[in-house]
C-alpha cells in the first residue's frame, strides 16, 4: 500500500467529471486499499479517487464513529442518488482539498443510494445522517463539486481568503 499525494484547491483536476469504473481488477483494487491507506493517514473521514488524481467514479468512507481505532472501511463505485428527502440537514463539512476549512452545508437528511462494492456486488440503500452527508459530499467530488461551491459567495470568499492566508503562514515559517 502506498500514501498518495492529495491535490488541493485550485487544482482544474477537482473540476473534472469522473467517468465510471468498468473494470474490476487487482489495479483498482490496489488504488482502493491506497485510497484508504491516504484517507486514514491525512487523516479524514472520506476521499474521492480524483482526489489523488484518478477520475474514475470511486471513493471511500470510513466514519469511524463506532470506538476510536476501529474501522468500518466502505466503498463506493458508481454511486447513484434518487429520492432525496425534503427534510434537510446542517453539518460542518470539511475537506482534505481544502485543507484546515470548514462551514455548515444543508443537503437532504436521506437519499436513496446505488452502488457497486469493491468485488462490483450492487447494493441499494436508503441512507442517512451522518453518512448521507459524507456521501453526498464525495459524490460531488465525482461531478468536479467542492463544498465550498454550496456557501454563499460571502462565506466562500471568507473561506478562501482564511485558506490562503493560511497558506502564506505556513510556507514564511
Ligand atoms: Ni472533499
Amino acid at each position: 500500500m502506498a500514501i498518495l499525494p492529495i491535490i488541493e484547491i485550485p487544482d482544474p483536476r477537482l473540476r473534472t467529471i469522473s467517468t465510471p469504473v468498468e473494470t474490476f481488477d487487482d489495479a483498482l483494487q490496489r488504488l482502493i486499499d491506497d485510497m484508504f491507506e491516504t484517507m486514514y493517514d491525512a487523516p479524514g473521514i472520506g476521499l474521492a479517487a480524483i482526489q489523488v488524481g484518478v477520475a474514475k467514479r470511486l471513493l471511500v468512507i470510513d466514519l469511524q464513529e463506532e470506538e476510536e481505532g476501529v474501522k468500518n472501511p466502505r466503498v463506493f463505485i458508481n454511486p447513484e442518488f434518487s429520492e432525496p428527502s425534503e427534510d434537510e440537514n446542517v453539518y460542518q463539512e470539511g475537506c482534505l482539498s481544502i485543507p484546515d476549512q470548514y462551514a455548515d452545508v444543508v443537503r437532504p437528511r436521506s437519499i436513496r443510494a446505488k452502488w457497486l462494492d469493491r468485488d462490483g456486488a450492487a447494493h441499494d440503500e436508503r441512507i442517512d445522517g451522518l453518512l448521507a452527508t459524507a456521501l453526498q459530499h464525495e459524490v460531488d467530488h465525482l461531478d468536479g463539486i467542492v463544498f465550498t461551491d454550496h456557501l454563499s459567495r460571502m462565506k466562500r470568499d471568507m473561506l478562501l481568503k482564511k485558506l490562503e492566508k493560511m497558506r502564506r503562514q505556513k510556507h514564511a515559517a
